[in-house]
């Protein structure tokens, strides 16, 4: 029951509630025999809901990997992980499957179908919750589309969008359906800089908003403000607190 207190950075609040996200001594590996990559080691980590949570480190340090296990798109081999109050260790395909319902990804690249308008691309992801059966789907999307401020660019094809243009139906898509996880891969690293600070203030506002919980891996150190924790990741660890905290100031400084 008690947290092994691995939560250097407690948040105003957090502690009335339980977390959202639960790893206890996770390991991942790739491959077998020589091959054999231990990408994870021992990762102990308690998310809360709302917060937001930046994951930086080196290129191959295992981010990619950390942030695919929190939001169940991998199985955990070893350790403990909890989302949404549910034991991920040894859980079926179907568990995951329906576990991914509650998180929303956007990725590096946006991964929009390019054959689909902004508005079917949107509605795909609510097509995907059996709740949304019966309702105004088209409706949904668009007046998601019309909050990241696309209202006038539903009938486009991605072709026909710019680069924030289309991270922002990227980002309408993942939100629509309101996650209560929001995980983000470098979202901002394909932008601009004045469309990246749109996508970030963007995805806040919805955190604040919906008490989404935001996962993001960035490099972006113009970002690093709105977080609530950074997390470091090396080589496969969780830095130290200490380590994380200098590591902040540094990215401060710069
Ligand atoms: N599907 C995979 N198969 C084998 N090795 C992988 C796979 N995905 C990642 N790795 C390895 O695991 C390590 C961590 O990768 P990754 O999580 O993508 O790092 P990051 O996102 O920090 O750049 C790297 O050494 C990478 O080569
Ligand atoms: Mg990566």
């Amino acid at each position: 029951m008690s947290s092994d207190s691995a939560a250097p950075n407690p948040v105003a609040g957090q502690s009335s509630s339980e977390p959202i996200i639960s790893l206890k001594h996770v390991n991942h590996w790739f491959g077998s025999g020589e091959e054999r990559k231990h990408a994870l080691k021992d990762i102990s980590l308690d998310i809360y809901p709302g917060q937001i949570i930046i994951c930086t480190g080196p290129s191959g340090s295992g981010k990619t990997t950390l942030l695919t296990m929190l939001g169940g798109l991998r199985s955990c081999q070893d350790g403990s992980l909890r989302i949404l109050g549910q034991e991920l260790f040894g859980a079926s395909k179907e568990q995951l499957a329906q576990l991914r319902l509650n998180v929303g990804f956007i990725f590096q690249a946006h991964n929009l179908m390019m054959f689909l308008n902004a508005r079917r691309n949107v509605r795909l992801s609510l097509e995907l919750h059996d709740k949304y059966y019966g309702q105004d789907m088209d409706k949904i999307a668009t007046s998601m589309l019309e909050k990241v401020g696309l209202g006038e660019r539903v009938d486009y094809f991605p072709a026909n969008l710019s680069g924030g243009q289309r991270q922002r139906v990227a980002i309408a898509r993942a939100l629509v359906s309101r996650p209560k996880i929001l995980l983000g891969d470098e979202p901002t690293a394909a932008l601009d800089k004045e469309s990246g600070r749109t996508v970030i203030n963007l995805m806040k506002e919805m955190a604040e908003k919906e008490k989404t919980t935001i996962i993001m891996v960035t490099h972006d150190n113009k970002i690093l403000d709105v977080a609530d924790r950074i997390i470091l990741v090396e080589e496969g660890e969780l830095a130290s607190s200490e380590k994380e905290a200098a590591f902040v100031e540094r990215m401060r400084a710069t």
